[in-house]
C-alpha cells in the first residue's frame, strides 16, 4: 500500500498537479482499461496513416486545430482528457476543459490509492461532442454531436460506442463493423418502366453517414447506376428515393466504404480498403422483391 501511495505521488508530481498525463502511469494499475485503450482509435488517433497524410497537406498554421483532438498525449487521447475534464469550453473543435484536481469517476464509495472525484460530464455525450463536432477549417465538418442533440437521445454516445470495462470502441475500424449491421434498408419497386430504389437509415443516434463524412462513402449499386450519399448523409430515420432507369432482372447492393478511393490515390496512401457490403435486394424477372441483410468484412 505504502508502495501503491507513493507510485501516485510520484505520478502527481512529474505532471506537475494535473493527475494522468502520461496513460502508461495508469496502466500499472488498471491493466485491463489500458490494454483495450491502447488497441482502440482513441489511443493512436495521432498517428493514422490517413490523418497523418492528410495533415501533411495542410499549412502549418492549421495543425496545432488538428493536433488539439488527435494528439493531445503525442499519440492519441489520453486518459486524463476524460479523466481530469471538468467541462468544455463549447461543445465542439475539442475545447475541453482538463485540471481536475483529482481523477474522475463515477462513485464516490470506490476505495483508490488516488483521490476521485464525481463529475455527470464523463458519462455524458458532451464529453464526447467536445471533439465529435467538429467546425471546419474547409472540409473539416463533422457533426454528430449536433445530429445528437436534435434527436431522440434515447442513449448515450457511450451506451452505443463505448465499453467501460475495456475503453474499446465500435465504430467503423472494426475488422467486421458491428456498429454497420443494421445501419440501412434497401428496396427496389418497380413504376411503370422505371425502378424507384429507396433507401432507409435504421441510425437513431445520428445521420449516417456521420463523422470523418469527407473521407466515408455509402453507395448503392444498381445495375449499371451508382448512387451515393457523399454530398448529403441520411438523417436519423430519413427514407430517400431515387429513380434509376432499369425495369427488372436488377440487384441493388449497398456498401461502405471506410475511405473513398479518390481521397487515397490523391493523398498518395496505398492501404487495404475494401467496401463492406452491408445489404442487398433484387428485383427478380417477373419475380417478387427480396432483401436480405448481409454483414461481411
Ligand atoms: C497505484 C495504483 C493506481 C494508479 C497508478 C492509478 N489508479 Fe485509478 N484506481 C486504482 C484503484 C485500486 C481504484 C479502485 C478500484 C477500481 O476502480 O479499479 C482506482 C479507481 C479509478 C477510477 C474509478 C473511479 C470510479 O468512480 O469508479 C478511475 C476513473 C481511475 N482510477 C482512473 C485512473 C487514471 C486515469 C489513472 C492515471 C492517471 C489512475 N487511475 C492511476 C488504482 C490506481
Ligand atoms: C474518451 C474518454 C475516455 C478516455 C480517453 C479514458 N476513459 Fe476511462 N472512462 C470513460 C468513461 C465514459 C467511463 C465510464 C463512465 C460511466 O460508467 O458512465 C470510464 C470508466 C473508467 C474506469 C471505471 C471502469 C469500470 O470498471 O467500469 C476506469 C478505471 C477508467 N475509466 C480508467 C481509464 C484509464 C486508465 C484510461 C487511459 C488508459 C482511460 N480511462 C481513458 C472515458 C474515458
Ligand atoms: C474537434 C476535434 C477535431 C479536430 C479539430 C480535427 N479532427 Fe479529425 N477527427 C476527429 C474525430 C472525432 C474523428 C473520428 C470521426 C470518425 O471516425 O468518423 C476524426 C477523423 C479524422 C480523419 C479520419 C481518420 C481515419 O483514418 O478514419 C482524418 C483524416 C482527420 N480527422 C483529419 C483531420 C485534420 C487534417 C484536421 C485538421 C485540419 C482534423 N482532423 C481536425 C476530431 C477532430
Ligand atoms: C443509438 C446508437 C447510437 C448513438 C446514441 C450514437 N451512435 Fe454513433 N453510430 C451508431 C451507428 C449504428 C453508426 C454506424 C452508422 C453511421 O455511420 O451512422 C455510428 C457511427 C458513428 C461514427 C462514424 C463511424 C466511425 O466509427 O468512424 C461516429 C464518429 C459516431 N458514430 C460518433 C457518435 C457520437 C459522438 C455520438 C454522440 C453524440 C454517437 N455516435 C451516438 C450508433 C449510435
Ligand atoms: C479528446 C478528443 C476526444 C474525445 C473526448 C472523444 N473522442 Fe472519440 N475520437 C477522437 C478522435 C480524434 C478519433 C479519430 C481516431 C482515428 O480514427 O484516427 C476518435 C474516434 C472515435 C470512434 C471511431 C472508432 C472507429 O472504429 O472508427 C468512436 C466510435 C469514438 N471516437 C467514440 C467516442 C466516444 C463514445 C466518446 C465519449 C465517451 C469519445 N469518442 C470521446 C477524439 C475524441
Amino acid at each position: 500500500m505504502v508502495l501503491r501511495v507513493s507510485a501516485v505521488a510520484t505520478l502527481l508530481l512529474a505532471c506537475g498537479g494535473v493527475p494522468g498525463a502520461a496513460t502508461t502511469d495508469c496502466a500499472s494499475c488498471h491493466a485491463e482499461v489500458a490494454a483495450g485503450f491502447a488497441s482502440s482509435r482513441h489511443a493512436s488517433a495521432g498517428t493514422g496513416v490517413v490523418y497523418r497524410a492528410l495533415l501533411g497537406t495542410r499549412p502549418a498554421s492549421e495543425r496545432p486545430f488538428c493536433e488539439g483532438c488527435h494528439s493531445r498525449g503525442g499519440t492519441g487521447v489520453t486518459c486524463a482528457d476524460c479523466h481530469a475534464a471538468v467541462g468544455n469550453e463549447v461543445t465542439a473543435n475539442g475545447l475541453l476543459r482538463v485540471g481536475a484536481p483529482e481523477l474522475v469517476g463515477t462513485s464516490r464509495a470506490v476505495t483508490a490509492p488516488h483521490q476521485t472525484e464525481v463529475r455527470p460530464f464523463l458519462s455524458s455525450s458532451e464529453l464526447c461532442g467536445t471533439c465529435h463536432e467538429v467546425h471546419g477549417p474547409a472540409f473539416f465538418v463533422e457533426t454528430p454531436f449536433t445530429e445528437w442533440s436534435a434527436g431522440a437521445r434515447a442513449k448515450t454516445c457511450a451506451q452505443c460506442h463505448f465499453e467501460a470495462r475495456t475503453h474499446s470502441l465500435s465504430g467503423v475500424h472494426d475488422p467486421v463493423p458491428a456498429v454497420l449491421t443494421d445501419a440501412v434498408s434497401v428496396a427496389l419497386v418497380p413504376d411503370g418502366s422505371e425502378l424507384v430504389l429507396r433507401l432507409t437509415s435504421n441510425v437513431s443516434g445520428h445521420a449516417f453517414p456521420s463523422g470523418s463524412t469527407f473521407a466515408r462513402r455509402v453507395e448503392v449499386l444498381v445495375g449499371s447506376t451508382v448512387v451515393n450519399l457523399d454530398d448529403r448523409p441520411l438523417q436519423a430515420g430519413e427514407t430517400r428515393a431515387w429513380r434509376v432507369a432499369a425495369s427488372s432482372c436488377v440487384r441493388a447492393t449497398v456498401r461502405f466504404w471506410r475511405y473513398r478511393p479518390e481521397l487515397l490515390s490523391s493523398l498518395g496512401v496505398a492501404l487495404d480498403n475494401q467496401p463492406v457490403t452491408l445489404t442487398t435486394a433484387s428485383l427478380g424477372c417477373g419475380e417478387e422483391i427480396a432483401a436480405t441483410a448481409v454483414a461481411e468484412p
